[in-house]
């Protein structure tokens, strides 16, 4: 397959007369059938009709990902939610008007519309408005219903960058848009609104204080995410499987910061001794410290914001620099930090050292 780039001149910026009808071009694309990788404010995405079973099998084909797994459906006006769902609750409606558009995904009941190859056979579905522009435009061309998993082969890491899905998708999607790097860099949150009290199923930017804030309820996370040991099966079915994960064996390291810098370059010297090549995942007042080959910054120590933002496309490069082995300072897991932690620990398979 002939992929198509379309390259968005001012990312972020204003859009131009010409990138508006790229879009919408790509957008008939999705309605004719196709499927089209696009930018949103979390990572890229791999969009086709949400409401065409064809589509969705050549989503998942595309991605390689197991069709028990269900998609997104992006939407582009809260209106288009009563379309899809069988019931809005009132919180859902709250949840709309503080947090859409945004890094939020309500699981809901869903009507007949939606077919079952999109949802992976779910009576519910998972739906998301997303903020960026590019995105919106898209899913208003494409009919308004676009099913939208990330845009990276299964498995890998989702792409945070136009390079990244041109390299996992380039020949497997109708049409690529280049439209920059996504500001939140982690998938959106997932809430189930279809139990009581509502529960995180995904941690994301939208974290359980913000949305127990706006529903006077307290929300928690599924614990099957928490402790993967507790033998509960997670209740999106994404995130059992294996994700994010490098080529390279990953460690998370924790501990007091003297001790996690000491004990990492400690390791390094016997990986090395041993033939690794070595990478370190480190805050900026630290990077500078270690003896490893290869040494990523995640940015100024606490800063969730750009961690996150970062954290994909330092585990994708730890692949191009051919790392064998790969140690990653802990984050706190609060607020922001809980989807932080969360990615981290799935990719490094929950392998854990404390200092
Ligand atoms: O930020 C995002 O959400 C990105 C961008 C592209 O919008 N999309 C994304 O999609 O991360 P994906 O397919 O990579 O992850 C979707 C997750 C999976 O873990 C899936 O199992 C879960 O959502 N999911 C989807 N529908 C569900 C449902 N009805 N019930 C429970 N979990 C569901
Ligand atoms: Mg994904």
């Amino acid at each position: 397959m002939d992929t198509k780039i379309i390259t968005i001149k001012a990312p972020g910026g204003r859009l131009s007369e010409e990138d508006i009808s790229g879009i919408q071009k790509a957008g008939e694309i999705i309605k004719n059938g196709g499927i089209v990788a696009f930018p949103t404010e979390t990572v890229y995405g791999l969009g086709g009709d949400a409401l065409s079973p064809e589509s969705s099998k050549k989503i998942y084909a595309a991605k390689g990902r197991p069709s028990d797994n269900p998609l997104i459906v992006h939407i582009s006006r809260i209106e288009s939610l009563y379309e899809i769902a069988e019931t809005v609750p009132d919180y859902a409606v709250k949840l709309a008007e503080v947090f859409w558009p945004g890094p939020l995904t309500m699981i809901l009941k869903k009507k007949d519309i939606v077919p079952d190859e999109t949802t992976g056979g779910l009576d519910t579905v998972a739906v998301r408005f997303p903020s960026d522009p590019v995105a919106k435009i898209l899913i208003n061309a494409a009919g308004g219903f676009v099913a939208a998993p990330s845009a990276n082969i299964s498995g890998r890491p989702s792409p945070t960058e136009a390079k990244y899905v041109i390299e996992d998708m380039n020949g497997r999607a109708d049409a690529i848009i280049d439209g920059g790097g996504g500001e939140i860099g982690l998938e959106s949150t997932i809430v189930d609104l279809t139990v009581q009290p509502p529960q995180i199923l995904r941690p994301g930017f939208i974290t359980s204080e913000m949305l127990g804030r706006v529903l006077g309820t307290e929300v928690e996370t599924d614990k099957a995410i928490i402790s993967p040991e507790s033998g509960q099966k997670p209740r999106a079915p994404g995130m059992k499987y294996r994700h994010y994960a490098p080529r390279g064996e990953l460690v998370i390291v924790e501990g007091e910061n003297e001790a996690v810098v000491s004990g990492i370059n400690e390791m390094i010297r016997s990986d090395k001794e041993s033939g690794c090549r070595t990478g370190v995942m480190a805050c900026d007042e630290n990077a500078g410290r270690y003896d490893a080959d290869v040494v990523k910054k995640t940015g100024p120590k606490g800063d969730q914001k750009e961690a996150a933002k970062r954290l994909y496309s330092i585990l994708r490069s730890f692949d191009d620099e051919e790392v064998t082995k790969i140690y990653a300072e802990s984050f706190e897991a609060e607020g922001f930090g809980e989807a932080i932690m969360n990615r981290l620990l799935k990719a490094a398979g929950h392998k854990i050292i404390k200092k």
